[in-house]
Formats: C-alpha cells, sequence, structure tokens
C-alpha cells in the first residue's frame, strides 16, 4: 500500500492550511464540512455535537438508524473511542492505519448514540489523506469527524470536489478540496471482537491483505442479510447512478450495446479487457475503456459514473470485473449498482 505517503501534512501550503483552519472552526462551532479523504470524500461533523451528527443525516436522506464511521488523527486515541479492544484489531491498526481500514469495536461512553445509530459498536479510521489529517489535528481536544460518505443516500460516493458540489452545494458549510481521492472506493469495513474477524464491507484493503496481516482465515459477511440493516452498503441496492447500469460479459456486451443503439438508445460501454474499437463504433455508443489493474480502475470507477450521469446516457453497460480477490471491492460495487435498476 502506498496512501501512507499521502498522509504527509508537511505537503500542505499556506492556503490549504488557512481553508482547514476555517473547517475546523466549523466543525468546532457545530457546522458541517464537506472533506477529501483517500478513500473518497466525507460529509462531517464534530462528532462529539450530537445536534451537528443529526444534520449529517438530513443533508444526507439517511435512515437515522444506519452508523456513521468516526474518524480520528491516530491509533493513540482509539482507546478513547472505543473499548475491550481485541488484540486483532491493534495488528490490523498499525498494519493498515492511516489507510482504507475501519474497525467495528466496542463503544466508549464518549461516542454519541447518534453516531452508531444506537448500536453499542462503532466504526473508527484514520484517513490517509494530508487534508483529513490536518483538520483532525486543528480541532478542539479530543477530535472525531462523524462522516459518511458526502453522496446522497444510495447513490455514488464523491471522489472529487466537484461530484460534492454537485450533489450538496448550498446544503454545507464548507465543501474543502483536496483533490482527486487517491484510492477512489470506501474503506473495507471489519468487524473484530475476541472470537472473530469478519468482512463487512470490501473496501480498499484487499481481504487478502487483512488475512496475511492477522495470519489467518476471515470470514466474509457482506453478503449477509442480517447485517444489512446495520451496514446501509450492504443493502443490494446501493451505490447506484442515476442511470440505468448492467453488468455483461465480454462476450455479450457488444452484441447488447447494438442491439440498444438500434433502438435509438445513447449508451456508455465501459470495458476492461482488451476491445477491438470497431466492435463497438456505432452511432448512439461511446466506448470508455478502464484500466486492466483493479487499483486503477478503483481510483476511476466512480468518476466514470458520475461522467455517464451527467451525460445523460440511457444505459451504462458495463463489462463485468474479472473473479479475482483484487477485484472484489469493485465487483460488489458493480453487482449493487446494477442490482437497484432490477427494481425499477
Ligand atoms: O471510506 C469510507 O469508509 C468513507 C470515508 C468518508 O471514510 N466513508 C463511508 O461512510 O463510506 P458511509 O457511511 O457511506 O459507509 C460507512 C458504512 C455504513 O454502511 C455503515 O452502516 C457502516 O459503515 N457502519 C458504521 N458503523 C457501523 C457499526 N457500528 N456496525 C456496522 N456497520 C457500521
Ligand atoms: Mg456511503
Amino acid at each position: 500500500m502506498t496512501v501512507k505517503t499521502q498522509s504527509n501534512t508537511d505537503q500542505l501550503d499556506q492556503a490549504q492550511r488557512s481553508r482547514i483552519c476555517a473547517a475546523a472552526a466549523i466543525l468546532n462551532n457545530g457546522g458541517i464540512v464537506a472533506f477529501p479523504t483517500e478513500t473518497v470524500y466525507g460529509l462531517g461533523a464534530d462528532a462529539t455535537n450530537p445536534a451537528a451528527v443529526r444534520k449529517i443525516y438530513a443533508i444526507k436522506q439517511r435512515p437515522i438508524s444506519h452508523p456513521l464511521i468516526l474518524h480520528i488523527g491516530s491509533r493513540a486515541h482509539l482507546e478513547h473511542w472505543s473499548q475491550d479492544i481485541p488484540e486483532t484489531a491493534w495488528i490490523l491498526a498499525e498494519r493498515f492505519w492511516p489507510g482504507p481500514l475501519t474497525l467495528i469495536l466496542q463503544k466508549s461512553r464518549y461516542v454519541p448514540d447518534c453516531v452508531t445509530g444506537g448500536q453499542d459498536t462503532v466504526g473508527i479510521r484514520v484517513p490517509a489523506h494530508a487534508t483529513a489529517l490536518a483538520l483532525l489535528d486543528a480541532m478542539h481536544a479530543e477530535k472525531a469527524i462523524a462522516a459518511p460518505s458526502a453522496n446522497l443516500y444510495g447513490r455514488i460516493s464523491p471522489t472529487t470536489s466537484a461530484h460534492v458540489q454537485a450533489a450538496l452545494a448550498g446544503k454545507v458549510d464548507m465543501i474543502l478540496d483536496g483533490g482527486p481521492c487517491q484510492i477512489g472506493l470506501e474503506s473495507t469495513i471489519v468487524r473484530a471482537d475476541h472470537r472473530t474477524v469478519s468482512i463487512l464491507r470490501p473496501g480498499g484493503v484487499s481481504v487478502t491483505e487483512i488475512e496475511s496481516a492477522l495470519n489467518r482465515p476471515v470470514s466474509l459477511a457482506y453478503n449477509n442479510p442480517e447485517q444489512a440493516a446495520r451496514v446501509s452498503g450492504s443493502l443490494p441496492a446501493h451505490y447506484a447512478p442515476s442511470t440505468p447500469l448492467r453488468l455483461h460479459t465480454k462476450a455479450e456486451i457488444g452484441e447488447q450495446a447494438l442491439g440498444l443503439a438500434r433502438q435509438h438508445f445513447q449508451i456508455a460501454v465501459v470495458t476492461w479487457s482488451e476491445f477491438d474499437p470497431l466492435s463497438l463504433s456505432a452511432p448512439g455508443i461511446r466506448h470508455i475503456a478502464m484500466p486492466p489493474d483493479p487499483v486503477a480502475y478503483g481510483k476511476q470507477l466512480y468518476a466514470a459514473l458520475h461522467q455517464c450521469d451527467q451525460i445523460g446516457f440511457d444505459f451504462i453497460l458495463m463489462e463485468t470485473p474479472p473473479q479475482k480477490p483484487a477485484w472484489l471491492a469493485i465487483a460488489d460495487r458493480l453487482q449493487r449498482a446494477s442490482h437497484a435498476h432490477h427494481k425499477t
């Protein structure tokens, strides 16, 4: 993982530092700030201020039973916000923080109920982004930012400040720009207790990396319906563009696109493998070639979907991703995005 180098706050220039100070003041006063992380942009409030936290749910139109992630500045703060921390959690925090890993742990009495949706557990992570870390540092003592992704409920997460602007302009007190997100997919959510370690959402840290850090297999719990109520990202219809999205294999995608184009639909065809451009050239079809590497693909995925929404295609046809561990988070998001439109 290379994200650790992105968390060096020394690289921030003076102008960015003063924007960060302004953002910290807004948070300290109960306001809402959209801010960059290495995964996606977050919609942040001071985690200790219930009135501020409730504004997030209203802005996002998210059910109040869906908990938010606490963003903290270093793993030294972990014991303030959680308790009864198992050894496995310390190993993962040591190995992957700052970085795209959220740990679900027993909450401490300092975490307000509105952050956790009334649950006795809390999701915590240290983001690997210089602006996010400097923002946490500039806030008042025992700092934590409660934040979901800065999109409307059920929609695709933003990976640039322009995406946040498009969805939430006028609804937040400030949008702090930190450039395009390095990872581009949400954090991996891991629940760790003294008996088990399970993955609740695949994300920026791969399952293989987690298993090798712990030197043991972990269970995959993200298609478990019981979990769905607690992890909104595990509802089948989540992370969806507004344009209907369909998944097709390499063998069938060309035929499908040509069939729809003949019916005068405007189609985006998004592929990752080698394609003869001629096989996809027809009026009404735009071919978007994504990188064949899962890290580069993950970084561009949401931006590509946002762009498709903006252009206003009738359908997005996506090539099914490879069934390999490194593509798990991408496959998960695409599955959910396509599912959203099966019902409508
Ligand atoms: O990369 C990320 O995780 C981004 C950035 C902004 O940090 N955040 C993000 O937040 O994706 P959000 O709210 O869109 O997704 C967080 C997920 C939700 O599905 C939520 O239900 C789950 O984390 N979650 C939070 N606390 C939990 C808990 N105590 N138990 C189970 N799931 C929890
Ligand atoms: Mg989200």
